[in-house]
């Protein structure tokens, strides 16, 4: 499959500091270790330094909770526009400032991204004067997150999804990361619970620039980052110098399970584990297939003690009856081991598969109303009773 990478140059998001080291395991409570790095100063003043106050809000419901602290629905008290607000607590107050300035490089490189159908809206920040806790606001999106829709639809029996489903849902999600990588950022932390539902059901939505980072600093940048289960094999054997193939990989991720609602690689416990599995489904990488691995370590310390073979199962796990030769196509160039050899977020759109996409309709009428569309409005706990 040809490969074709994006050359990135942005201005608006040069002067933005290169990420922080940041983890977060897949299925762990905890939050994701913040930026330590200093927000350099923007050339033109954007809605992140021109922040609001949480007094133009009316809180109504949670609509998500992390270590981070929470997200909230809220009403503009003049307006009257429901938004979402990711409330972010200092965890050390006394921390000199650094905490602030992760909150804003989250807030910038979402900013960057936001302006987008697929990519949830960024609308500004906010400040508690009470508390000097800063808050970012969103677009508020009505559905679950993808990762909810998903362990409803196994509730019920309703898998695998029809493939024009999962066409219409990765056309949006390659859009919004084509989108994100134009704009020099790379979001590092694609997983069903980072993307949203849109209340009609008609459009995914990527949120969560928590661990984003943004490709105009030039490498090392730091591997140590993402969720497990989504990372692509360069992180797990430590690469510093990767790039927004990392997003690719985790939409393979996110496609694989799209179709059979079960996580593709999840038996890892740690990296060299998650290695394992990956390459058990997809065949060990060899120098023909990708030069660079035979240097690792895991390569040169871990293989020989394992029972090595080059040979792909993944079609076994989709064959012809859930998803296409085309679809499958897709599917195997995103979850390629070298990332020279991926598919970037913009030659996977450029593929047959896509040449027709059907509308999106992940939320069927019966679910839509009451049942489903509450689904989130169930999972809410009222901040402050909710009319
Ligand atoms: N704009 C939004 N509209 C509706 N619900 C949202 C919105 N943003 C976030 N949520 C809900 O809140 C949850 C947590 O949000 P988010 O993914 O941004 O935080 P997090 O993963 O805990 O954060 P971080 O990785 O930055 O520590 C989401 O899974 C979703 O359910
Ligand atoms: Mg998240």
């Amino acid at each position: 499959m040809e490969l074709c990478r994006q050359l990135f140059h942005d201005p608006d998001v040069h002067e933005l500091p290169r990420p922080p080291p940041a983890t977060e395991t897949a299925g762990s409570a905890t939050p994701s270790p913040r930026c330590a790095t200093p927000v350099a100063a923007t050339r033109k003043r954007s809605r992140v330094e021109a922040f609001g106050s949480t007094e133009e809000y009316e809180e109504t419901c949670l609509l998500g909770e992390g270590g981070f602290g929470a997200v909230v629905k809220a009403r503009h008290r003049d307006t009257g526009e429901a938004v979402a607000i990711k409330r972010l607590t200092d965890p050390d107050p006394d921390g000199g400032g650094v905490w602030r300035e992760e909150v804003l490089r989250e807030a910038r490189l979402h900013e960057t991204c936001g302006d987008h159908p697929f990519i949830v809206g960024f609308l500004g920040v906010v400040r508690d004067p009470a508390t000097a806790e800063l808050g970012l606001v969103m677009e508020c999106v009505g559905g679950p997150s993808v990762g909810e829709f998903l362990r409803e639809q196994r509730r019920r029996g309703r898998l695998p999804l029809p493939e024009a489903t999962v066409r219409a849902a990765m056309w949006q999600l390659l859009t919004g990361a084509k989108r994100m990588h134009e704009k020099h950022v790379v979001h590092r932390d694609m997983k069903p619970e980072n993307i949203l539902v849109s209340g009609d059901g008609r459009a995914v939505k990527i949120c969560d620039f928590g661990l984003a980072m943004s490709m105009s600093e030039s490498p090392p940048y730091d591997p140590d980052a993402g969720s497990l289960w989504y990372m692509a094999p360069e992180l797990l054997l430590e690469k510093d110098d990767y790039d927004a193939l990392v997003d690719t990989w985790s939409l393979g991720c996110v496609m694989a399970e799209l179709i059979n609602g079960k996580v593709l690689f999840e038996e890892g416990r740690d990296e060299e584990g998650q290695l394992v599995e990956i390459f058990d489904v997809l065949g060990y990488p060899e120098d023909k297939t990708w030069p660079w691995f035979s240097s690792t370590p895991f390569a040169k310390e871990v293989l020989p003690e394992l029972d090595v073979h080059h040979r792909s199962h993944l079609r076994e796990m989709f064959p012809e009856a859930v998803l296409s030769r085309q679809g499958f196509e897709v599917l195997d160039g995103l979850l390629t081991c070298n990332p020279d050899k991926r598919l970037t977020a913009a030659a996977a759109l450029k593929h047959p598969w896509f040449a027709k996409v059907d509308a999106l309709e992940l939320l069927g009428n019966e679910e839509v109303s009451p049942a489903a569309l509450t689904n989130k409005e169930l999972l809410m706990v009222p901040v402050v009773p909710c009319a």
